[in-house]
């Protein structure tokens, strides 16, 4: 190669730059209309004529060399430009993400477990299909027996013996049958009743159940549960207050009615005017309900409490219609912020 090129092979090699201005420049430099390889390649008459085949096939490596030269500061340069902070507005705001919201049905049983966790409770949970044994007659309700019309059931097929749980008590059972005493737990989990579905009532819901069961355990302990958690749930200015009732599985039995958060018991359409709204059903577990799970009544007593987490949740949101919480209109739904 002479002397000419070997020259703008150097300049080619060493040639560098950012600006697309400086890159045609560049190119026009040598292969423009009046640019040195054209002009070279013009005049290849006055090369002598056993050099010209050489000469020739030179100019054409550098012109190659040139292109991908400028081919390659054109991609770099392009690159670079997307990235340069130059470009980038960091004053733009973000797209937005849109985040999903928790069901108020699940915010609430999560505050109802950590309530209850704070004090020692774990959560079990049990299946939603049931049999006979574990949903009624493990706890103290016989064949026959009226107080099943308490809560009308669903059955699967036509086997008797197995239907969809109609209360959390269920998982009671299974509990105290797989562990020795002491026990303290809370079931949460979806139950079913064949029942109409209105404003006030669901044929699907959410319960919650406790229990507790050791030696010497009383129905004072139980109250002072009760009372913390009405206040945890509540605040603190809230009053319990418990009403002698009726289930097969504790004995005796109570209604617990928390003061009302609305009228602060005066008295208002939400409580009925009483000044209280019932919340939940408790007791203390029948000596049966410890013998047909294997626990010996003589040396463990212990208590059992339940409630409706959409009746729990109506409270605390103040909503009116319980089907709004199946209806999974997103509208509804996003309203609801933890607690
Ligand atoms: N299982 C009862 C119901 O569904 C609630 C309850 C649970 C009552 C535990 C007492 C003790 O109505």
């Amino acid at each position: 190669m002479n002397k000419d090129l070997k020259h703008i092979q150097e300049d080619i090699d060493i040639f560098a730059t950012d600006s697309f201005e400086e890159l045609d420049k560049f190119r026009l430099k040598y292969l423009g209309k009046k640019g040195t390889l054209t002009l070279l390649f013009d005049n290849i008459r006055d090369i002598a004529p056993e050099d010209r085949k050489e000469f020739g096939k030179n100019i054409n490596i550098l012109k190659t060399k040139i292109l991908e030269k400028v081919e390659q500061l054109k991609q770099s340069i392009e690159s670079s430009k997307v990235h340069t902070v130059d470009s980038l507005d960091l004053t733009c705001p973000a797209n937005s993400v849109s985040l999903g919201s928790r069901h108020p049905i699940s915010i609430v049983t999560q505050k109802l477990c950590s309530i209850f966790e704070k004090i020692g409770f774990t959560v079990s949970e049990g299946p939603e299909i049931e049999d006979d044994w574990h949903n009624f007659e493990a706890l103290n309700f016989p064949p026959e027996h009226p107080a099943r019309d308490m809560q009308d059931t669903f059955f699967i097929g036509k086997d008797p013996d197995i239907a969809l749980r109609t209360h959390t008590s269920s998982i009671q059972v299974r509990v105290m049958e797989n562990n020795k005493p002491p026990v303290r737990v809370i079931c949460p989990g979806r139950v079913f009743r064949n029942e109409v579905v209105t404003a006030r009532s669901h044929c699907i819901f959410h319960q919650i159940e406790g229990l507790y069961i050791d030696k010497n355990v009383s129905f004072a302990d139980m109250k002072q549960t009760l009372l913390y958690f009405a206040k945890e749930m509540f605040g603190s200015h809230v009053k319990i207050r418990l009403r002698p009732s009726y289930f097969p599985f504790t004995e005796p039995s109570a209604e617990m009615d928390i003061s009302c958060d609305i009228c602060g018991g005066k008295g208002c359409n939400l409580c009925k005017h009483s000044g209280w709204v019932e919340i939940m059903g408790c007791g203390m577990v029948d000596p049966n309900v410890l013998k047909n799970a294997g626990i010996d009544p003589d040396v463990y007593s212990g208590y059992a409490f339940g409630m409706g987490i959409e009746r729990m949740t109506q409270q605390l949101y103040k909503t009116k219609d319980i089907r709004l919480f199946f209806e999974n209109d997103i509208r509804f739904l996003e309203q609801f912020k933890a607690i």
